[in-house]
C-alpha cells in the first residue's frame, strides 16, 4: 500500500479553491490536506468556502457537506457522528480531535484539518494505523482467567472494584493522545504510547483478570512503557477527558512495587 508520512506542523499549501455558492453571506473556509496515492502528485491543501447557514455546526457536519456537494473524492473516516466509534479523529486547528465533536464556531478563521500526525497517509484524511492496531493486539486486550466462570453466572465485581476500570473503559481507540505524543512520534515502532498502555491498564486493574503479572512482564521493557516521559500531550487533547498519563504512572508504580 502506497502511503505518506505528514510532517508534524506541516505547511504544506497549493490546491484548489472551491468559491462559496454565489449570495452566501456567512462563509468559512475549510483549508483540508489532500493526497492521492493514485495520481502520483504530491501532497496539496485544498480551499472550500462553506457557505455556513446551511451546514450543521461540527467539523464533520462541513465534511460531509463538501463531499456530499463539492468533491466526492475528498477521503475521511466517521461513523457514528456522535463521538463514540472514534474514527473521525483527525488534527483540526493544530490539535488532535474528533471531527463530529469539534464545532466550527471554536474555530477563529480558516478551519485547518489535516490526517493524525505522524502516520502514513492511506488518502487524505485517512491515516493507517496498522501500527497502532497491532500494538493493540500485543497487549492481549480480552479477559484472562484460570478460575472458571460460577456456573450460569456473571464474573461478578463489587461496586469499588468496577470502579476502579472508570477512565479507561471510556477509550473509544481514536489514537488522539499516542498521535500527539512526542515520545510516540520519534519511537512509535517500539513505544506502546498512551492509548495503548491505558487499555493495556483497563486489563491490569480488571479484579476479574488473573494475569496481572504476565500483563505487566510484557511491558517491562526500556521501550514499552518507559519511553513515557510525562508531557501531558495525550491526557490534554484526549476528546473523552480520560487521563492516560496517569495510566502510565499507575503501572509504573505496580512495576517498582513489585521490585521492592
Ligand atoms: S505523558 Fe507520556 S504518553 Fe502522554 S504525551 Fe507525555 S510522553 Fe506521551
Ligand atoms: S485515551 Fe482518549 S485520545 Fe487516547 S485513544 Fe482513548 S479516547 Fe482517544
Ligand atoms: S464519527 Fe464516531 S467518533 Fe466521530
Amino acid at each position: 500500500m502506497a502511503t505518506f508520512t505528514l510532517p508534524k506542523n506541516s505547511t504544506i499549501q497549493g490546491g484548489k479553491t472551491h468559491k462559496a455558492p454565489e449570495g452566501a453571506t456567512n462563509v468559512k473556509a475549510f483549508k483540508i490536506y489532500r493526497w492521492d496515492p493514485d495520481d502520483g502528485a504530491n501532497p496539496r491543501t485544498d480551499t472550500f468556502e462553506v457557505d455556513m447557514d446551511k451546514c450543521g455546526p461540527m467539523v464533520l457536519d462541513a465534511l460531509i457537506k463538501i463531499k456530499n456537494e463539492v468533491d466526492s473524492t475528498l477521503t475521511f473516516r466517521r461513523s457514528c457522528r456522535e463521538g463514540i466509534c472514534g474514527s473521525c479523529s483527525m488534527n483540526i486547528d493544530g490539535l488532535n480531535t474528533l471531527a463530529c465533536l469539534k464545532p466550527i464556531d471554536e474555530v477563529k478563521g480558516d478551519v485547518r484539518i489535516s490526517p493524525l500526525p505522524h502516520l502514513p497517509v492511506v488518502k487524505d484524511l485517512v491515516p493507517d494505523l496498522s501500527q497502532l492496531y497491532a500494538q493493540y493486539r500485543s497487549i492481549e486486550p480480552w479477559l484472562k482467567s484460570d478460575t472458571p466462570p460460577p456456573p450460569d453466572e456473571e464474573r461478578r465485581q463489587s461496586k469499588e472494584e468496577r470502579a476502579k476500570m472508570d477512565g479507561m473503559w471510556e477509550c473509544i481507540l481514536c489514537f488522539c493522545c499516542s498521535t500527539s505524543c512526542p515520545s510516540y512520534w520519534w519511537n512509535g515502532d517500539r513505544y506502546l504510547g498512551p492509548a495503548i498502555l491505558l487499555a493495556a491498564y483497563r486489563w491490569i486493574a480488571d479484579s476479574r483478570d488473573e494475569a496481572t503479572g504476565e500483563r505487566l512482564d510484557n511491558l517491562e521493557d526500556p521501550f514499552r512503557l518507559y519511553r513515557c516521559h510525562t508531557i501531558m500531550n495525550c491526557t490534554r487533547t484526549c476528546p473523552k477527558g480520560l487521563n492516560p498519563a496517569e495510566a502510565i504512572g499507575k503501572i509504573k508504580s505496580m512495576m517498582v512495587a513489585r521490585q521492592g
